[in-house]
Formats: C-alpha cells, sequence, structure tokens
C-alpha cells in the first residue's frame, strides 16, 4: 500500500520521477521480500558525496542499455529486443527474438515498447481508483512485463540479465567481469565506486548499479515519454486533426463501434496528465496461437499470462488465464509485431482481428478434424470462457461487424498520430501549425 502512495504521488510531480520512483522501489523491494521475484534484498543504490547524479546514471544507463558485453555472448543487449527505431520495442517482425550463451534460445513473448511506462503502478490483484474508477475494483492493475510479475524496472532488468534464453549471465560474478572488460568500465567505477574503493570488487553491487542505471536511463523523459506526437499537439491547443484522424478518434472511443477507450483511454487523466493510452490493467482477447513460436511445438504448452507458466503466484486463479496487460498505444504504428505472441505483424490485421474475431472466426482459428473452428485456440478448451466477448468484438444483431473497412482506415489515421516526433511550428501571425517527421505520418 505504502508502495503504491509513494508511486501515485510520483505519478503527480511528472519530471523528477526518476528518482521517486527509485525510492518506490527500495520501499517496494523491501515490502515484497517474500515475492519470487524480488532477489534484491535491500535494494537502494548508495550515494558517494555528490555521485552518482541523475545525469550520470541517465549516461551510463544510456550506454549500458546497448552495451553487449551485458550478455553472456556478447552479442546481445536490451537494444537487441528494444530497438531504439522501434519506440523500443522489436527491431523486427519475429514473434520473439533470440537469445542464450550462444544466441541459439528462442524467446517466448514479443518485447514490449519500454516507452510511456512512467506511471506504471507496483501490481495489485484489486485496483481501486477513487479519481478515476469512482471506488469500483477494476480488478488486477499495474507492474512490469506482459504478465505483471515485476514492481519495478531494476528489478525488471534482472530478468533479461540472467535468464537463460536471454542474455543469460550465470550470476553476479560473469557479469561484472564482462562489463569490466567493456568500455563502459572506466565510466562505471568512477560514478558507483566507494571512495578509495573499486566497485567491480562487489559484484552484487555492480548488479544493483548496472539495475539502478538502467531504471533512470528509462525514466528519462527525453527519450521514453517525450509527448511529442500529432495527438499531444491537439490536445494542447496547437494543431488539428485531419478528417481521417478525426473520425478514427471518434470510432475509438465510441462505445458501441470500436470501444477501444474502455482499455487504451484516450481523455487526459483526472490529474491533467496526457494518456497513456492503456489503464495498465489486464484483459483476455483470445489472440490465435502463433505456430512460428517454438515452445508452440509443444502442444501442451499455453502460455496464459496471469496464470502463469512465467509467473507463478496467480496459477489457482483460473479466472485469469489468458490475461495479458493492456498495452500503451503510443508510437504503436512504429512497431513490427503485436501481442503478447507476435501473432500479427501488422496493425491492419490487429485491427481486423478486433473487428472479425467473432463474426469471421475461420479467417483467425484453424478447423479442428470434424471441420469445426475452434476459437481462442491459445487457451486450454475448459479456460476458452475467459475470453473477452464485449465490444468491439460483440458481433452486431444478424452477426455483423462493428468496424467496416472505411472505419479501420480512420482508426490507422489516428493511431498513426500518437507517434512521437510531430513538430509544432508558430505562424508569423502567431498561430500553430504541424508538420510531421516521416516517423509521425
Ligand atoms: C532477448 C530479448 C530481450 C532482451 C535482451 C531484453 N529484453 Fe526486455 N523484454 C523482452 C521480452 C520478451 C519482454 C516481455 C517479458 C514477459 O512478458 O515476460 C520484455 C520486457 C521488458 C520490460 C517490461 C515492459 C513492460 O511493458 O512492462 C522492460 C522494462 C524491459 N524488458 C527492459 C529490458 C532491459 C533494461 C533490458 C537489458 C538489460 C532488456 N529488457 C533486455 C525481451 C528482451
Ligand atoms: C477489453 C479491453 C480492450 C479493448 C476494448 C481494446 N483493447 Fe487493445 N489490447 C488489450 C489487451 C489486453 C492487449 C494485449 C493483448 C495480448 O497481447 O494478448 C491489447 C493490445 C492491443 C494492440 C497491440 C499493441 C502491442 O504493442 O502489441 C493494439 C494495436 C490495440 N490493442 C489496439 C486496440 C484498438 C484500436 C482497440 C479498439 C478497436 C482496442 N485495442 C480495444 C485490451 C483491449
Amino acid at each position: 500500500m505504502m508502495g503504491r502512495s509513494v508511486a501515485r504521488a510520483c505519478r503527480r510531480i511528472g519530471v523528477a520521477a526518476a528518482l521517486c520512483i527509485m525510492t518506490a522501489g527500495a520501499v517496494l523491494a523491501a515490502a515484497d521480500a517474500g515475492s519470487p521475484t524480488a532477489r534484491l534484498p535491500g535494494y537502494g543504490p548508495r550515494t558517494f558525496g555528490d555521485r552518482p547524479s541523475v545525469a550520470q546514471m541517465t549516461a551510463i544507463g544510456e550506454r549500458l542499455f546497448v552495451e553487449q558485453a551485458l550478455s553472456a555472448s556478447g552479442r546481445v543487449s536490451c537494444a537487441s529486443c528494444h530497438s531504439p527505431q522501434h519506440a523500443f520495442a522489436a527491431p523486427n517482425a519475429r514473434p520473439a527474438q533470440p537469445g542464450g550463451a550462444r544466441l541459439a534460445s528462442a524467446g517466448r513473448r514479443n518485447p514490449p515498447s519500454l516507452m510511456y511506462l512512467q506511471t506504471t503502478l507496483p501490481f495489485t490483484e484489486h485496483y481501486i481508483d477513487d479519481e478515476d474508477g469512482h471506488g469500483i475494483d477494476a480488478g488486477p492493475t499495474g507492474g512490469f512485463t506482459w504478465d505483471g510479475r515485476v514492481n519495478t524496472l531494476h528489478e525488471q532488468s534482472l530478468i533479461p540479465l540472467f535468464a537463460p534464453h536471454e542474455m543469460a549471465n550465470r550470476d553476479a560474478r560473469q557479469l561484472a567481469r564482462q562489463l569490466q572488460r567493456s568500455p563502459v568500465a572506466a565510466d562505471f567505477r568512477r560514478a558507483f565506486s566507494e571512495a578509495d574503493k573499486d566497485v567491480f570488487d562487489q559484484p552484487e553491487e555492480v548488479v544493483r548499479w548496472v539495475g539502478a542505471a538502467l531504471e533512470v536511463y528509462q525514466q528519462d523523459p527525453a527519450t521514453f515519454y517525450p509527448y511529442t506526437s500529432k495527438f499531444d499537439a491537439v490536445m494542447r491547443g496547437q494543431a488539428q486533426f485531419d478528417a481521417a484522424q478525426a473520425r478514427g478518434l471518434v470510432l475509438f472511443n465510441d462505445p458501441n463501434k470500436g470501444n477501444c477507450a474502455a482499455c487504451h483511454p484516450s481523455g487526459r487523466r483526472s490529474d491533467g496528465g496526457l494518456p497513456a493510452f492503456t489503464d495498465s490493467g489486464y484483459g483476455a482477447l483470445g489472440v490465435p496461437r502463433n505456430a512460428l513460436l517454438l515452445a508452440n511445438r509443444n502442444p501442451r504448452y499455453f502460455d496464459m499470462g496471469l496464470c502463469g507458466p512465467e509467473r507463478t503466484d496467480l496459477t489457482d486463479k483460473r479466472e485469469y488465464c489468458g490475461f495479458f496487460k493492456v498495452p500503451s498505444l503510443r508510437n504503436v504504428a512504429q512497431h513490427r509485431v503485436f501481442f503478447h505472441n507476435g501473432r500479427f505483424t501488422s496493425l491492419r490485421q490487429v485491427l481486423d482481428f478486433y473487428a472479425t474475431r467473432d463474426t469471421d472466426p475461420g479467417r483467425w482459428y484453424p478447423r479442428d478434424a470434424h471441420g469445426r473452428v475452434t476459437r481462442y485456440d491459445d487457451l486450454p478448451p475448459d479456460l476458452r470462457a475467459n475470453v473477452n466477448a464485449e465490444v468491439p468484438f460483440e458481433p452486431l444483431p444478424q452477426g455483423k461487424r462493428r468496424l467496416n473497412e472505411a472505419e479501420i482506415d480512420d482508426l490507422l489515421a489516428f493511431l498513426r498520430t500518437l507517434n512521437d516526433g510531430f513538430a509544432v511550428k508558430r505562424t508569423q501571425t502567431g498561430q500553430h501549425s504541424g508538420s510531421c517527421t516521416d516517423q509521425c505520418r
């Protein structure tokens, strides 16, 4: 509870969030000592005089993020899976990225974007927001990864650093040794060593500082939450949507058409903040099974999100099986691959799926031996009832779809306004006029 109120207070103060979140993290790491992922007892890097400053940590974090020496193979960095050219999501259309000590292991999930995560609250099974949610229990909310199993960015970084199928370090000593031989070593030592000591003599400390530097870097507003999209310019009264974009927003919000805003809110938050296009909740969309994922060659393997197998503390909550985190839609048009299992490789496919999953299921799911379509085939049969059946999935009377092709075009036009990189210019008359880099339109 205390962790959440710290994070909420932090959310309000915006830019100074980096250190604020770290404080919240320290509180949580202590409170959550029993959680399966709390592997940093007593987390809370110290300071040495005026070292390290936020600027120093951001700069080192940025270098660590692209540093392949952080992996056992020497060939994988955070950026290998979270590409800065693709809004820190996957660099290519593969459903998962390779990793492991010899780069021979296949991932099981699509790397999510790392942008606009700064308001992420710690995971809770029962989220009650008095301001925006009128005191109603919104269910599982918050946390990092597709299943919310970690609460802070420094804990999160431990997963890839030590996962055998990702960066595959055996232990802190291996990581420290490799880092010590990398070009970042000198600056790392200078920033994070106690007077007359060498941080590299304490591998556990090295891991803590790696996590802290990556965390502070990922909280850097200019890189991770710049709010420079056309959508933001419109919200600030500095630009106007064209006709297709405006129609797209109406469809996005309309509870009988896209109903997207029900899970990806598009309005200002009650504290005045611009929206992240996620309510930080969880949902089961019945995304089709992805045969390209190696793990799925085993017909008995099911990635069920909140109820496991990656997450292990909610396995008895069968009502959560199939639930994955609602991602932010900011910069989503820059992604190459979509959904937790990377099943789709274009945004249009995603929208076609929302529009026709339940009106034309044969388009998305395989047929069984009797020729019947196996809906929601990425869940065991007895759990398929968990899949969300509300609008936009719910067919209109006579089984008609809610969104036609022209409306999908409009939704796509609107979603592209969520790309950062729209430059607002002031004309001589004092009016605003916008222009776009190739990224944003
Ligand atoms: C081999 C690919 C790979 C590498 C390398 C990798 N990640 Fe990830 N990352 C993923 C995948 C896949 C997920 C989703 C994991 C899940 O849901 O279990 C993820 C999730 C995350 C998340 C959670 C995002 C969210 O929306 O909750 C963060 C933060 C993150 N990674 C940061 C990092 C950092 C920092 C590094 C470097 C230390 C890194 N990642 C290295 C693949 C990778
Ligand atoms: C019931 C809640 C809900 C509604 C309504 C909803 N979404 Fe989603 N959305 C989700 C969840 C949950 C995911 C992640 C699902 C997964 O990966 O299994 C998601 C994922 C996405 C993604 C993929 C993003 C990525 O990074 O992979 C896009 C794009 C998207 N939604 C757009 C929309 C649009 C457009 C609409 C309206 C037509 C919409 N959503 C309606 C909950 C919802």
